[in-house]
């Protein structure tokens, strides 16, 4: 839950024409209601999750929307970026202001939700949920069977041990040491995979996202850097990712 609150008459003014006085004047002329209930008092906390009507007109409206998307590489997955790269929140034409759930890096593509929906992003971000990312890693390094059981057992990353990840050697090519692994893990730490691989001396080459909880890339028509609206039950879904564990 989004417990951000801020001061009734704040919020008008940041959400209206009106100044932050005119806020005040309008609450003493019992002209705001919140949740249906007329304001008399000053100080009254809000959030964005509140009904605020003032003098008879609903002062915001944001509606929820969810967006899927398959990143490109060369974006990064915030809404702005200090070194005026592409953003991924460009990709799709929406007034609403939507962030990533999660990141992709830079270099990687694949699925990447996009919401203005804070309550489920958020939980879908939080390690107790556990969602599922699945990636292929094209990697290059003498990598041996026992070293990619390592990865799926749980490795010492920072002084943490990951979670025990899926790992399937997909190709190899012994001449050039390169080859193309998925994994599935279930957490989102900072450049996991890559670092991951890392410790097995193999460097990541590609990476692309190919599954985010119960969505697959392959059952998708998402070309890169095409986005898709979530179908009303795939939102009750990822609801359900949420709600139903503890
Ligand atoms: N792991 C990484 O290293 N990078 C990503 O973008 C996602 C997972």
């Amino acid at each position: 839950m989004n417990n951000n609150t801020i001061r009734l008459q704040k919020m008008i003014a940041e959400n209206s024409d009106y100044s932050r006085r005119k806020a005040e004047e309008l609450i003493a002329a019992h002209k705001v209601s919140v949740n249906g209930e007329i304001i008399t008092a000053m100080g009254v906390k809000v959030s964005y999750k509140d009904e605020i009507i003032v003098d008879d007109v609903v002062l915001f409206h944001h509606e929820k929307v969810y967006f899927l998307i398959n990143k490109p590489i060369n974006y990064i997955s915030s809404r702005k970026d200090n070194f005026n790269r592409a953003v991924v929140t460009s990709l799709v034409p929406t007034n609403e202001k939507i962030y990533p759930v999660g990141r992709l890096d830079y270099n990687t593509s694949g699925l990447l939700l996009m919401t203005n929906d804070g309550e489920l992003a958020n939980g879908l971000m939080h390690p107790k949920f556990k969602i599922p990312k699945t990636y292929i890693a094209k990697v290059r390094g003498n990598y041996s069977k026992q070293d990619l059981s390592k990865l799926a057992r749980g490795i010492n990353l920072e002084g943490k041990k990951t979670l025990p990840a899926k790992v399937i050697p997909l190709s190899y090519d012994k001449k050039s040491q390169i080859g193309r692994v998925q994994i599935t893990i279930f957490e989102g730490r900072n450049l996991q995979v890559r670092k991951m691989f890392a410790l097995i001396d193999t460097k990541v080459m590609e990476l692309k996202r190919i599954g985010y909880g119960f969505f697959n890339l392959a059952n998708e028509t998402l070309p890169t850097g095409a986005y898709r609206e979530l179908k009303v039950k795939e939102v009750q879904k990822l609801y359900n990712l949420i709600n139903n564990k503890e």
